[in-house]
């Protein structure tokens, strides 16, 4: 997979391409490149946003930047851009990303993913050089970096051979191996904490009756969700 990430700030993903799952999928031949939304711009300065029309607070994001941002890095119109690839721009206001979306993205071959700052997009960035606008979750941050960084990590540990084989991507919260629930709980030792003990079936040997009691815990767990 190829990953590139469009931001103003580069290099906060210095400490993400560091992690050693990332670097596993380096090291597999997948890529991660970051463009800085400033280094193409038309305007005067490295000016990137501007005032809202209608007034308000906060500055946005110009359209015709990111649109220079793209041409230069697709070498095609950028409106043609989504068609050819998921382009997903990160905004509080998007689809929320969960699991069955994070599947879906890591079986694409190549990704964009737009970092917006300060207020946000133009809504046209949204509407036309956009697949997707997606949000990690109902509240608001100071730009789509973390965002990317949350989607990026999501999707990157579902790649073949990324996890180390002590880890494991198939019987985890949300997966398709416990039904889309979350996962059940984990113990290990001491086996007795402050009088708080592990369950006894965990010791029982029994794999049958671990397997049933671990899908009856992610079960609850998953009816306990809102
Ligand atoms: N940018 C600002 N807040 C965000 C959120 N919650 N999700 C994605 N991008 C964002």
């Amino acid at each position: 997979m190829k990953i590139d990430v469009f931001t103003l700030f580069p290099a906060w993903f210095r400490w993400f391409t560091e992690q050693r799952h990332v670097r596993n999928a380096l090291d597999l031949g997948h890529e991660i490149e970051f463009v800085d939304l400033r280094s193409t711009t038309p305007l005067k300065a490295g000016q990137v946003d501007d005032t809202p029309y209608g007034g308000g607070a906060g500055m946005v994001i110009r359209v015709d930047v990111v649109e220079a941002a793209l041409r230069a890095r697709y070498e095609i119109d950028p409106v043609e851009v989504p068609a050819r690839r998921r382009v997903i721009a990160l905004s509080a206001g998007g689809r929320p990303f969960d699991e069955p979306l994070a599947t879906e993205l890591a079986a694409e071959p190549v990704l964009t993913l737009l970092c917006g700052r300060y207020e946000g997009f133009d809504e046209r960035v949204h509407e036309h050089l956009a697949s997707d606008v997606v949000s990690i979750g109902p509240y608001v941050l100071s730009g789509g970096e973390l965002a990317a960084m949350v989607v990026g990590d999501a999707v990157i540990r579902k790649l073949p051979d990324v996890l180390g084989h002590e880890e494991s991507a198939v019987e985890e919260s949300f997966s398709a191996a416990l039904e889309g629930a979350p996962e059940y709980p984990h113990y290990t030792r001491p086996f007795d904490w402050r009088g708080h003990a592990v369950p006894e079936i965990l010791l029982s040997g029994d794999h049958a009756r671990v397997r049933e009691w671990r899908r009856q815990r992610s079960r609850e767990r998953g009816a306990a969700r809102p």
